[in-house]
């Protein structure tokens, strides 16, 4: 008795039904009203007592397999077995999640196509750098103490290889590979080894500007400026330039804008000072030409230089950087435009 129902338990565990009829058969076989498993329980009276432990346990056990079977094979062909008029068609889709541009992305598109219209175009360079790129063609020497300014990651078993600290780079290799008139934005990533914090961050993005041509003068680097700032921030912006220190411009100037959230009558945001800084820029210094075989004689032109997330806090006035790069989407929808 014992065996048989050993036996009924293999077969029961390597049964796979095909199909829901095959899985009803097999229901019928074993717990139908004349299934195996009431004729086993009608033996039961007949098993001597010393075996009537072990056999009621087998007789459990294979009962609780046969319920599992059926109850996977209902399960998989429940699935499976959905027809077109089971389900409802008129059903409205399920919306999907439509993604949003990066601000970062959106900042700086805008920033391009402002520059387009007045005819700049487009340049990229890498961003592992080599020494001359981007230190010594801009007037960094060696030993140049500006080069602490920006504190660079620098591949230690190569020192000439480095990641790009600013996009300064891309008009040395620009003006390398190009004669004037030149009018050309850069676009790009940058890296220095600042510790992580609201207002800094060991990667982020600026966008380069270079205008190389006969007599270009400060005016006209003013006048792009000023053209540029009413376009991002509003036709009421005005600029302001403070003298500064560059090595590769000569003069050089920091340019701030007026505080778009008080009008320049002073805020918090602006700490009171009625404008915002926003880059730095100058005059392509003679020697940054020449050493990139450009005849300061003939030539002369102006560069400056943004942080795009700069640009983007003070547009959209996010009050800490990182939230840039923890890609929140949260925060991410709310940029939601067509840009
Ligand atoms: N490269 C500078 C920086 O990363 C920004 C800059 C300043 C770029 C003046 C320029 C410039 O082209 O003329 O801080």
């Amino acid at each position: 008795m014992l065996e048989k129902v050993k036996q009924l338990l293999a077969e029961v565990n390597s049964f796979v039904a095909k199909d829901a009829e095959e899985l009803e058969q097999f229901r019928i076989k074993f717990l139908g009203k004349k299934g195996l498993m009431n004729d086993l329980f009608a033996d039961f009276k007949n098993v001597p007592n010393d075996q009537k432990k072990d056999f009621g346990q087998s007789l459990n056990e294979l009962k609780q397999t046969i319920q599992q079977k059926l109850e996977e094979g209902k399960n998989s062909f429940a699935k499976s077995s959905k027809t077109t008029s089971d389900m409802d068609l008129s059903m409205p889709v399920a919306e999907d999640a439509i993604g949003s541009r990066h601000p970062l992305s959106l900042v700086k598109n805008e920033i391009v196509e402002i520059f387009n219209r007045i005819g700049f175009t487009l340049s990229e360079g890498p961003e592992i750098e080599d020494d001359w790129h981007n230190f010594t063609a801009l007037n960094l020497a060696e030993e140049h103490p500006a080069r602490d300014m920006q504190d660079t990651y620098i591949i230690q078993t190569n020192p000439d290889i480095l990641l790009r600290t600013h996009t300064s780079s891309v008009q040395v290799r620009y003006m390398e590979n190009n004669t004037p008139p030149i009018r050309t934005l850069s676009p790009g990533r940058v890296y220095r080894n600042e510790a992580i914090s609201a207002r800094a961050h060991c990667i982020f993005h600026q966008v380069e500007g270079l205008y190389i041509d006969e007599n270009v003068s400060f005016a006209d680097l003013k006048q792009v400026l000023l053209y540029f700032a009413k376009e991002m921030f509003g036709d009421k912006t005005e600029i302001r330039l403070r003298p500064s220190y560059f090595p590769f411009t000569e003069p050089s100037a920091e340019v701030d804008v007026s505080c778009n959230i008080c009008s320049g009558k002073g805020c918090n945001v602006c700490k009171y000072t009625g404008y915002l800084e926003i880059l730095g820029c100058g005059m392509v210094d003679p020697n940054v030409l020449k050493n990139c075989n450009i005849d300061p004689e003939k030539y002369s032109g102006f560069a400056f230089g943004m942080g795009i997330e700069r640009i983007a806090m003070l547009k959209y006035q996010v009050n800490d950087l990182r939230l840039f790069f923890e890609n929140d989407v949260r925060f991410l929808n709310q940029f939601k435009s067509s840009l």
